[in-house]
């Protein structure tokens, strides 16, 4: 791996703790202003000052976030469908590297759909895009196992990883599953996870906790801290259980207390 590579790549995961808090704000590229991003530069200002990393669009980056925030970036570079679509996976790239180098990214990401219709276009559209990305030392993010009828289990899971890792990635978004240890094991390259859709605030600390004792790097997280009742307490609280490793009971404590602060402000 080359210098420019490994210094990104440790710009999004922080090497003393070797993990990172990525905050997921890519929704709109298929979802379109979906709850709690539908002004998606209020939404992430607050959040920004605990977050390790922001992933997003280039037209969110462009528009919506202060070009002197100090905060790495990872680049959403494939789209092309809409929510409307039954078939999610008809997707490419959007984004040439080109312009992901002229917005200072640290990093890119795609989706890739394994056992999905286009599953053989976006495998070659990530192999496509580490061959340029990997020319200008930007580390590539594969997201995988997107779209409503994935079986989400470690055999699947692990399946989808491992290809992406195998075919250059440089570090690979899942979902936890049920012996995700066999996922995070099978996979040579960093694994962080995604929240998925909203759940109540403990489970979602739980995963996390999970996620990252069973190997995990990190999480990239969204709708699980966008659309918290307390967006701030519950990313402050991911990251304690990331980067600390405390237990769960103590990061809801911190989402507890930050939502109380908050009421509190509210009425005075
Ligand atoms: C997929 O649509 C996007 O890459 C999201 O960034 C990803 O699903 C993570 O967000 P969430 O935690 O809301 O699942």
């Amino acid at each position: 791996m080359d210098w420019g590579l490994k210094n990104r790549l440790s710009r999004i995961i922080k090497p003393d703790t070797g993990r990172t808090v990525m905050l997921a704000v890519d929704h709109g590229y298929f979802l379109g202003p979906t709850t709690g991003l539908e002004e998606p530069g209020k939404t992430v200002e607050p959040l920004l000052p605990y977050a390790d990393t922001l992933m997003l669009t280039r037209g969110v980056l462009r528009n919506c976030v202060d070009p002197e925030t100090d905060i790495p970036i990872v680049l959403r570079v494939s789209g092309g469908t809409s929510v409307l679509k039954d078939d999610l996976s008809n997707e490419g790239i959007t984004v040439s590297i080109r312009d992901a180098i002229r917005l200072n990214v640290s990093g890119v990401a795609l989706s890739i759909f394994v056992g999905a219709p286009n599953e053989r276009e976006t495998l070659q559209s990530m192999a496509d895009l580490i061959d340029d990305a990997e020319e200008f030392g930007i580390p590539v993010l594969a997201v995988t196992a997107v779209g409503k009828d994935m079986v989400r289990d470690a055999r699947y899971l692990a399946l989808c990883c491992r290809i992406a890792a195998e075919m250059g990635a440089h570090f690979v978004k899942t979902y936890y599953c049920d012996d995700f240890e066999r996922v995070v094991s099978t996979c040579p390259v960093p694994v962080v996870i995604a929240g998925g859709k909203k759940i109540p605030e403990n489970d979602a600390l739980q995963l996390a906790h999970n996620a990252v004792k069973r190997g995990a790097v990190g999480v990239d997280m969204g709708r699980n801290i966008f659309q918290s009742d307390c967006p701030v307490g519950m990313i402050k609280a991911v990251r304690a259980i990331v980067h600390e490793n405390i237990p769960v009971e103590e990061g809801y404590k911190i989402y507890e207390s930050e939502k109380a602060n908050n009421v509190k402000t509210a009425v005075a």
